[in-house]
């Protein structure tokens, strides 16, 4: 009678475990047979029911059920997690066979490349890289550069006002400010950054881009201003390129120029792109004005210096010919793809 069960149970539970498919149904099987309550655990608990002569046969057979069902698990086991490794494998295999040809590939846009071209100039020439807030107080953007409250730039039409006293910087300037407030010199910084002003025509864009020149050391005039643009002129335009200074008016800067390159179309001689001038304007610059080094806390008895503001959309215009500065804000890709 007991043997004929447990001979039922050894065949269920060794089906069972045949017969499950992921570690959850065969642990599910582990204790629905071996587990406290399990069918195997009840078989040895009616050997109490046993006649005493016939306790040690009965109890060996039912230990060997829970051998024998033991052993399958472990086998099943072993199957299974090696199938269930199997198929994650698959889930998450990299296929390094797809065709690259699927890929779409971005570019890096023109204006960041004409940037990363600017600093790598200035890097070259000994200039560190300077940053500072595109939300900045009047002070920096003004006071400090010399700009009076009374000054028609301050107007508030002309600029992004978040208050009276905070401003989005309309010139990278600003930062001049803050590196002369916190270095002592000799300074020589570069600083690119987004500036902002109520323009938008086919050369204005309310956003644009600046890189700001500032050295400051004893006995710096503006042949060295002029030494340095020319350098960096005939690097990131052509090694023909010529430099021409024209007087300019800026506070924070005494004297002032405008500085013009020889076109680049024409060689000089005057075309459609220069006006017939033969000349292109580029930047404005100048000799740092002695009251801003001084409202800046450096001692302009004993330390000169020149700064510089070029506009990066309009340099890339200018290298490549842009006609519309639109066409750089548009984040059309097949745009910015040719520029590689
Ligand atoms: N900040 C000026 C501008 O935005 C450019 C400039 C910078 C001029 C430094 C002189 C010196 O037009």
């Amino acid at each position: 009678m007991l043997k004929e069960k447990i001979d039922q149970i050894t065949a269920l539970g060794l089906d069972a475990v045949a017969g499950a498919k992921s570690s959850q149904e065969l642990n599910d099987v582990r204790v629905k047979y071996l587990g406290k309550s399990g069918e195997v655990t009840a078989l040895l608990k009616s050997l109490k029911d046993v006649p005493n002569a016939e306790k040690p046969a009965m109890g060996k057979l039912i230990n060997d059920v829970k051998v024998k069902i033991d052993s399958a698990l472990a086998q099943r086991e072993a199957t299974i997690a090696l199938a269930e490794r199997k198929a994650i494998e698959e889930k998450e295999r990299l296929d390094v066979t797809l065709s690259k040809d699927n890929l779409e590939q971005g570019a890096l846009h023109p204006l960041t490349l004409v940037k990363n071209e600017m600093l790598n100039i200035f890097m070259g020439l000994g200039f560190s890289v300077a940053d500072g807030p595109e939300v900045d107080y009047t002070r920096y953007n003004f006071e400090l550069l010399n700009i009076p409250q009374d000054h028609p730039a301050r107007d508030f039409g002309d600029s992004f006002y978040i208050n009276p006293d905070i401003l989005l910087r309309t010139q990278t300037s600003c930062v001049q400010a803050r590196v002369m407030e916190v270095t002592k010199p000799p300074i020589r910084i570069v600083c690119p950054g987004k500036v902002y002003r109520p323009d938008d025509d086919a050369t204005h864009s309310p956003m644009f881009q600046q890189l700001e020149g500032l050295v400051v050391d004893e006995h710096i005039t503006l042949a060295d201003l002029k030494g340095t643009l020319e350098e960096f002129a005939k690097k990131f335009f052509s090694p023909s390129t010529k430099v021409r200074f024209r007087p300019s008016y800026f506070p924070f800067t005494e004297p002032s120029v405008e500085v013009d390159l020889s076109c680049a179309m024409c060689g000089g001689k005057g075309c459609r792109l220069c006006k017939g001038t033969g000349w292109i304007e580029l930047l404005g610059a100048g000799v740092v004005n002695p009251a801003v080094l001084d409202a800046c806390g450096i001692d302009s008895k004993k330390y000169t210096g020149y700064a510089f503001g070029v506009g990066i959309e309009r340099a890339t215009m200018i290298k490549y010919s842009i006609p519309d500065m639109r066409l750089l804000f548009d984040n059309d890709i097949r745009y910015a793809k040719q520029f590689k």
